[in-house]
């Protein structure tokens, strides 16, 4: 039995990174687990949750379990222009030494090597208008208690608190859920780049 009463929202560590990449993939699939799709489950990390951690661990929050283990994450990158330098830079060379030997099996593995190189394109200019950018992911136990709701709070009111004026996201249209989630939120849609985007002022 999952005891919620013991999870609380700590800022993240660099140390959480085991973590963090593998509740990513476990609710990479519009928000439900992406384990069978992929031959290495680190994959779906290396875009979406890891480097975030790297490059502003300030702000970058998770939901702890009461036992230092994370069970949901939210990263944001504070500005994302200067993310994406950072990185052409420092990042994306990494992760090619990590795909040295790899070698797609899977059409999850293939979606990721297209979404790899559409994320080492500059975003489009709703990331001008809205400088940040998220992604947040609870594991089952974590969801649907105000833990999302928690997260947001205190990565909006970092990002507030050192000057952001405002923070965007994509979502999957079919992840009605997380939609829904983001509109309570304060988002609303203000583009469409094959997924909606979504926005907000902080
Ligand atoms: C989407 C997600 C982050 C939301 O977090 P959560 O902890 O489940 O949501 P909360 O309990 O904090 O809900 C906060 C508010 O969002 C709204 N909300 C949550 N789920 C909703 C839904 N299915 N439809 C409409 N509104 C919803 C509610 O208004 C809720 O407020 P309430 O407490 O007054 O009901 C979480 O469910 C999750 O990680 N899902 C799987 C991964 C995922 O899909 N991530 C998003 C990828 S883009």
């Amino acid at each position: 039995m999952v005891d919620l009463s013991k999870f609380f929202v700590r800022a993240a560590r660099l140390e959480d990174e085991v973590a963090i990449s593998d509740i990513c993939v476990r609710t990479a699939a519009s928000g439900e687990d992406a384990r069978d799709r992929y031959s290495r489950l680190d994959l779906p990390g290396m875009i979406w949750a890891v480097p975030y951690v790297l490059f502003n661990p300030e702000h970058c929050f998770v939901v702890d379990n009461g036992a230092g283990e994370a069970v949901g994450y939210i990263v944001t990158a504070a500005n994302t222009r200067a993310y994406e330098a950072w990185q052409k830079d420092n990042w994306w060379p990494r992760v090619a030494s990590f795909l040295q030997e790899f070698e797609p099996q899977t059409e999850g593995d293939r979606n990721f090597l297209t979404s790899l190189a559409q994320n080492q394109q500059p975003a489009p200019d709703y990331a001008d208008d809205y400088p940040a950018h998220l992604h947040i992911n609870l594991l089952p136990p974590a969801q649907g208690d105000g833990f999302g709701g928690k997260l947001m709070r205190a990565a909006l009111d970092k990002l507030r608190a050192d000057g952001v004026s405002g923070i965007h996201l994509g979502v999957n249209r079919e992840n009605h859920r997380a939609i829904g989630f983001y509109k309570a939120m304060g988002f609303e849609q203000v583009a469409d780049n094959g997924a909606p985007i979504f926005a907000r002022a902080i």
